[in-house]
């Protein structure tokens, strides 16, 4: 045998093998060998290739890689045009949009029509041709009549197949979208900063940005995928009657087509697969932005035809965006319980993800600095599922002349102190302690929170009107508040402060972990008060605590444990805790909980995270109840988190949990574990 019959053999086999180990990891999520071991195969295909050039064939898996760069991208002219989609946004718009089909195709009024509801993906639509089952060109949609030539650049993603099994039609070209999923985004954007470079606004201009390279070796390493939508040019007339037996054959000749796509029966059903998806929409690991209806029969979209550049046949039912641009009035800063000082955008009211944004924290000073960002941009805002509304860009070209960059302020603009910086020049602080009007008055508000001491009425307004007026300097004032004193602020009525005062009264009697949490000791949040709490059980046993013995406790660091000590070796937090105690506030003392008892407990060793509405209770009994069941309750997840118990219109954390591949249950789960 020769050498290249040799080598012709081995390349056919190398060829198969990667071929079903990429489907098996990219299109069907169940790899059989590590990646290792496919990295290994791809370099003996590379190698095998560069000695014998002539095996190098265009649905060679090495194509994957990306191929030499290029000076531009030619044009391809679509055989067939690529059609945008009309755009509806009420509930009434679909409602027209099926009584006109009806009219359109000629059907009766109760005729119902049977349409197939699918995600709208926010990426970039491409067309790929096939033939003789092997992909010769892709393009993008351009103006719809002309596009660019990006072969190169499709065949590196992974999910796209380079060849169709035997029986594909002879001439085929599918349509779909191209987009970058969520975790693949962040990994991408992380590496972009650390290596200086652009960091991409949204998932789908970084899709956009990674397909239209012409050096397609940068494609291939960048986390595109594709879901397949459609066909256009098919040498076979009879492949199928309806839009969802296309779909079909498309997944089985190897496509990857979105799961999520239904069939529904009438505009009623399109409704309800809508709102099903707008719940759904913030835990899916893509962005979608809206739903597009689609008739289902062939034979009623050529009846129906076509407007202008749309099919009369399909509708993108929109959800309502998630970016928008708006300008930027001023930037200052607030000043936290703890000095911390955050600057804050204020912004051109802008809807936008479902609520009006007017306001958004920049978070510090690096986060100024990589965006640029200046007083009189314009800037493009995100608010996506229940996430805090972010500034993801500016946009450079609208940048009024005049716009100088931010200097972020050198001293408190409450109390003149100095501002210090800490971390690495990253979080900046006052550093005027309690003589700060604004850390005075964010501690007491603190304090008086619903999850702290939980004070009924005792609003923002009130706290600020009690310290202006010298009422109320530290919290342990509060409970020496007078009926007269209340009375005579802005807004109060015998009734309204006989009431306050009696909430004040009520809150006396609490619980430890809430009256370390008001306390409000630097990041010592709830979860890890509810752990001091039951590991001291009372305020004299943690108070003298050492570094050492808060930093045995399983989740208390070194920086958590240096704030607590030193909180309690501060002359005036000292006096505050005595004050407090001789006025009254004071809880149950529970038996300091010892860890072996803790592991016996059912639920030992599980860190829970709940997230959504709850029907049966609220999250803080939930909580409490799986806490004394020996389960720890944090507010976030993260890989430790072994459950997340997702409640109605659960947003990022389930998503998270998704993505970190962590248990996701209901509430019936919830009140199986609690029962
Ligand atoms: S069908 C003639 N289906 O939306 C039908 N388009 O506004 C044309 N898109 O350019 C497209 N998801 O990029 C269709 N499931 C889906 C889609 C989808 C996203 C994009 C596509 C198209 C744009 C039209």
């Amino acid at each position: 045998m020769s050498d290249l019959t040799k080598a012709t053999a081995r390349h056919a086999e190398l060829v198969r093998e990667i071929n079903h180990h990429s489907r098996l990891y990219y299109t069907q999520d169940a790899p059989q060998i590590s990646d290792h071991d496919y990295d290994a195969l791809m370099q003996e295909l590379l190698t095998l290739e560069a000695e014998f050039p002539e095996l190098l064939s265009p649905d060679s898996p090495s194509q994957r890689v990306g191929a030499e760069p290029l000076a531009e991208f030619s044009q391809i002219t679509h055989e067939l045009p690529m059609l945008s989609l009309s755009n509806g946004f009420e509930d009434s718009d679909i409602q027209e949009f099926d009584a006109r089909l009806h009219k359109e195709i000629g059907l009766s009024e109760n005729t119902v029509i049977e349409y197939v509801a699918e995600p709208k993906l926010d990426g970039l639509a491409v067309s790929i041709l096939y033939v003789d089952g092997v992909l010769t060109h892709a393009a993008t949609r351009g103006d719809g009549r002309v596009g660019e030539d990006i072969t190169q650049n499709v065949k590196t993603i992974r999910s796209v197949p380079l060849k169709l099994p035997e029986g594909a039609p002879a001439r085929l070209e599918v349509r779909g979208e191209v987009f970058m999923r969520l975790a693949g985004f962040d990994e991408l954007n992380q590496a972009q900063a650390e290596s200086g470079k652009k960091v991409f606004v949204n998932p789908r201009n970084a899709a956009a940005g990674s397909l239209r390279q012409l050096d397609s070796k940068i494609t291939a390493g960048r986390p595109l995928d594709i879901f397949i939508y459609s066909t256009g040019v098919n040498s076979d007339s009879a492949f199928a009657d309806t839009h969802s037996q296309t779909l079909e054959k498309l997944a089985a000749l190897g496509f990857p087509v979105c799961p999520l796509l239904q069939v529904v029966n009438g505009v009623e059903a399109c409704l309800q697969y809508y709102r099903d998806m707008g719940a759904k929409r913030a835990r899916l690991d893509y962005e979608i932005d809206g739903i597009v209806y689609k008739v289902n029969r062939l034979d009623w979209q050529r009846a129906a035809g076509f407007i202008a550049k749309a099919p009369r046949w399909a509708l993108a039912h929109k959800f309502p965006a998630q970016e928008k641009t708006t300008q930027v009035n001023d930037i200052d800063v607030q000043v936290g319980r703890t000095g911390a000082i955050t600057p804050v955008a204020r912004l051109e009211p802008v809807f936008v993800g479902g609520v009006t944004v007017s306001n958004v924290t920049l978070h510090n000073k690096a986060e100024i600095a990589r965006l640029d960002i200046r007083v009189g941009d314009t800037v493009i805002v995100r608010r996506a599922g229940d996430v805090i509304p972010q500034i993801v860009g500016v946009n450079l070209e609208a940048r009024p002349s005049s716009a100088t960059p931010y200097d972020f302020p050198t001293h408190c603009p409450v109390c003149g102190s100095d501002v210090v910086t800490e971390g690495d020049g990253i979080i900046a602080r006052c550093s005027g302690g309690l003589t700060c009007g604004a850390q005075v008055r964010q501690s007491i508000k603190h304090f008086v929170s619903r999850k702290a001491m939980d004070i009924d009425g005792m609003g923002d307004k009130i706290v600020d009107a009690l310290v202006e007026q010298g009422l109320v300097s530290t919290v342990a004032d509060l409970y020496v508040l007078t009926f007269e004193q209340v009375l005579a602020l802005e807004g109060f009525a015998e009734k309204s402060a006989q009431n306050l005062i009696a909430a004040i009264e009520k809150s006396k009697l609490t619980e430890f972990a809430r009256l370390l949490y008001a306390l409000g000791i630097p990041q010592v949040g709830e979860t890890t008060a509810d752990q001091l709490a039951a590991h001291f059980g009372a305020m004299d046993a943690l108070k003298s605590a050492t570094q050492d013995a808060l930093e045995a406790l399983p989740d208390i660091g070194p920086v958590v444990a240096k704030n607590i000590v030193d909180f309690f070796h501060d002359a005036s937090n000292l006096s505050v805790i005595a004050q407090l105690h001789d006025r009254g506030v004071t809880y149950e003392v529970v038996a300091a909980q010892k860890p072996e008892d803790v592991a016996q407990l059912p639920l030992a060793g599980e860190i829970i995270v709940l997230t959504g509405a709850l029907s049966g209770m609220g999250r803080t009994e939930a909580k409490k109840r799986l806490q004394a069941l020996g389960a720890k309750v944090t507010g976030s997840v993260s890989k430790n988190t072994t459950l997340v118990i997702a409640g109605a219109d659960a947003g990022s954390k389930a998503a998270k949990a998704a993505e970190l591949d962590v248990r996701i249950e209901d509430e019936d789960y919830l009140n199986q574990l609690l029962a």
